[in-house]
């Protein structure tokens, strides 16, 4: 059996996505900058692109701006509220302990840039406390950057009530979204939200692609200089195929969004529900203010690594955290932030499940992850020196 488990790192792209992208390669090929039909014809697709995008988020086609995915439309939320920060004199940003990299290195960057940067807790539910965040805003506060969904445990965070507290007290609030797009409702107006950031490969579009929402009205920096494409704030030819395919999966997402939550829902508490039968294991995170389909453990005496290749020789493609950080040794920033120890921080397991998982391949992988642990702590010194008492057991 062949189960994917891992749409949190990427998805698979839909079958209408991909034939639009074909379309757009075959027929729309045109520069959208170009006068003549074709070109022309390739600027409409991506206008209408834009609109559609506009309408998922509450927002009007101007405030969606094209990226190449999240990690630039991330880095460029941030460079524009520091730009508007610097002039302001206002040199201090809020954001969490855990978010992406692509948030938390371009808030390292700025703090050379002479930034000071608040990083709230997450508690131990992987939620940050918005009264914790109102008491951090300051006089000098120019950005608040809380993400959406966390990518790894995938707890919703209260965006609203940031939104509300940022508009109270008159500071940019932006959120990194690439989890939630297509996954949960979102409107921008109501949460109050002046910069967004999303991408494609999340919700069964392509990869490099994806959009990064500024409200009317905030000056935009843009990070690549050339033409004047997206109103000169990010320039280079558009990629019109990959934008139009990104935004049929989105449409299509949206569309399905309340079936889809449904079976995820299902899924996700199956799979709870199974592995927490093995003993001396945790869920991590909130179990109800997370993703639909995310589900992420830490058992006791497991090397998180070995459990992935082991679970890979059975046909699942899982991970232990977020993909851009596997294949490094250190624990997840994001498990250690909501308190986690690194001895089991290590042994951590995602699922991510899209809703066209069957129950059969669902009892598959709680049966194989049983099968997996069991037989991994049967040579772990840690495990062993759990059962002898030499050690205490924390989970
Ligand atoms: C929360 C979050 N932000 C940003 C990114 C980066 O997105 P992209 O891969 O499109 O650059 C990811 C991707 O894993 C993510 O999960």
């Amino acid at each position: 059996m062949k189960i994917y488990a891992d749409n949190a790192a990427t998805t698979k792209m839909s079958p209408a996505a991909v034939q639009v992208m074909i379309r757009c390669m075959e027929e729309d090929y045109g520069n959208p900058s170009s006068l003549y039909t074709i070109g022309q014809k390739a600027k409409e697709t991506l206008e209408l692109a834009r609109e559609d995008v506009a309408a998922v988020i509450n927002a009007s086609p101007r405030e969606i701006y094209f990226t190449s995915g999240g990690s630039e439309a991330d880095n460029q939320a941030l460079l524009t509220a520091a730009q508007i920060g610097k002039k302001k004199g206002k040199m201090h940003i809020i954001s969490s302990a855990f978010e992406h990299h692509a948030i938390l290195h371009t808030l390292q960057r700025l703090e050379k840039d002479g930034f000071e940067v608040t990083l709230l807790d997450v508690h131990e539910d992987g939620l940050v406390r918005p009264e914790e965040l109102e008491a951090a805003i300051r006089e000098d506060t120019c950005l608040v950057t809380i993400m959406y969904a966390n990518n790894e445990i995938g707890t919703i965070q209260p965006i609203a009530e940031i939104g509300a507290i940022c508009r109270a007290h008159q500071v940019l609030f932006h959120t990194d979204a690439v989890q939630a797009v297509g996954h949960l409702p979102i409107d921008v107006e109501a949460e109050n939200i002046d910069m967004l950031s999303a991408s494609g490969h999340k919700f069964h579009g392509p990869k490099g692609a994806g959009f990064l929402y500024v409200k009317k009205g905030i000056p935009v920096t843009n990070l690549i200089e050339g033409g004047a494409q997206e109103r000169g704030k990010r320039a280079g030819t558009e990629n019109v195929p990959a934008i139009a395919a990104m935004t049929e999966a989105l449409k299509e997402a949206v569309a399905n969004l309340e079936a889809n939550t449904k079976r995820q829902l299902e899924i996700r508490n199956r799979l709870i529900e199974g592995i927490l039968e093995i003993p001396h294991t945790a869920l991590n995170g909130d179990a109800v203010k997370r993703l639909p389909g995310n589900a992420n453990f830490c058992f006791e005496g497991i090397e998180g690594e070995s459990l992935l290749l082991l679970l890979d020789d059975k046909g699942i493609s899982a991970s232990s955290g977020s993909a851009c950080t596997s294949g490094s040794l250190d624990p997840s920033h994001v498990l250690l932030a909501i308190g986690r120890v690194h001895d089991v921080a290590h042994g951590s397991l995602r699922l991510s499940m899209d809703a066209a998982t069957t129950d059969e391949e669902v009892e598959y992988l709680i049966q194989s992850v049983k099968e997996v642990v069991e037989y991994l702590r049967g040579f772990s010194p840690i495990w062993r020196d759990l059962m002898n008492g030499k050690k205490e057991f924390i989970l």
